[in-house]
């Protein structure tokens, strides 16, 4: 299968790394683009049969040998190219999953890859257990929760709800936010990816309830997962490092991209 990688980031190398270390038979990634043509080069630069740097999303997405484009950039490349890479009659793997909580975009992207015989792929990222949900979805979920902790310094950019502010030299982990994922998304979009994917695959991201915690005593981003359903009970929990190249980036999310690009072209598939 011929691949487009948009974003050439953490997630981008270490997809491009894997690659070049033979890690994906079948897959041949024919094209590169990043908005920062450094980004582009510097990933092109590690496989051994260059694939071409477009020089802009038009020449990617207009590409006609390309099958699958890879995402790896950011919500608003989701929002702003998603629809056009499925109308060309590419297929989609989206990491930015935090673009996907606005249900009407969301539809709108279902019923075209429908209308277009065309799949979106969404890797379950950094968490443990989607698995074990998509199964218990075909039964009754009757409850669903995400439980995150990150050091506070990832959240630096963010703006987080109400009055709190991080102190970077806070001694007792605080909680920041406790909501529904939709209403996550809003404050904490490079967070969200993990709850939207959890909420996709379960009960929405409207009645899926987050929690996120900054708490100075951990390195890792830890993501438990609560789901109560007709099934039973589930309870996962992921200490993630993060990864070398972007450490808001947990490792476990690059290496899941990876994974699914390689169940795309295997013979036996394992897991729902
Ligand atoms: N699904 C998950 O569990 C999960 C986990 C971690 C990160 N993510 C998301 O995956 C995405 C990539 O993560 P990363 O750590 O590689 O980020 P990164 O910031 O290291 O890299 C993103 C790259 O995409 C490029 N880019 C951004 N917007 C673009 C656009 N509109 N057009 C072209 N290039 C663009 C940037 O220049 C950058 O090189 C982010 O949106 C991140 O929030 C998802």
């Amino acid at each position: 299968m011929n691949i487009g990688l948009l974003g050439c980031g953490a997630i981008g190398e270490l997809i491009v790394e894997a690659y070049a270390d033979g890690v994906l038979e079948d897959i041949n990634i024919i094209m590169v683009y990043d908005q920062i043509r450094e980004k582009a080069e510097k990933c092109a630069s590690k496989i051994s049969k260059s694939p071409k740097i477009a020089d802009s999303i038009d020449e990617l997405v207009g590409t006609p040998d390309i099958e699958l484009i890879v995402e790896a950039a950011s919500q608003k490349a989701v929002k702003d190219y998603a629809l056009k890479i499925l109308e060309n009659g590419k297929n989609i793997m989206i990491m930015s999953v935090g673009a996907l909580v606005d249900k009407e975009f969301y539809d709108l992207l279902a019923q075209t890859a429908k209308k277009r015989k065309r799949k979106i792929y969404i890797p379950s990222g950094a968490i443990a257990g989607v698995d074990a949900i998509k199964a218990a979805s075909i039964g009754k979920i009757h409850e669903v929760e995400l439980i995150t902790r990150k050091p506070p310094s990832r959240f630096i950019s963010d703006k987080i709800p109400g009055d709190i502010k991080i102190d970077p030299d806070m001694k007792e982990p605080i909680v920041i936010f406790k909501g529904d994922a939709k209403t996550a998304q809003n404050f904490f979009p490079r967070s969200i990816n993990v709850a939207a994917t959890l909420s996709l695959a379960s009960i929405g991201p409207e009645l899926t309830k987050v929690t996120i915690i900054a708490d100075p005593s951990i390195e890792e981003n830890i993501h438990e997962i609560h789901v109560k359903g007709e099934f039973g009970t589930l309870k996962t929990y992921v200490e993630n490092l993060p990864s070398i190249k972007n450490p808001k980036t947990s490792y476990l999310a690059a290496l899941s991209a990876i994974k699914t690009l390689k169940k795309i072209s295997e013979y036996i598939e394992i897991g729902t």
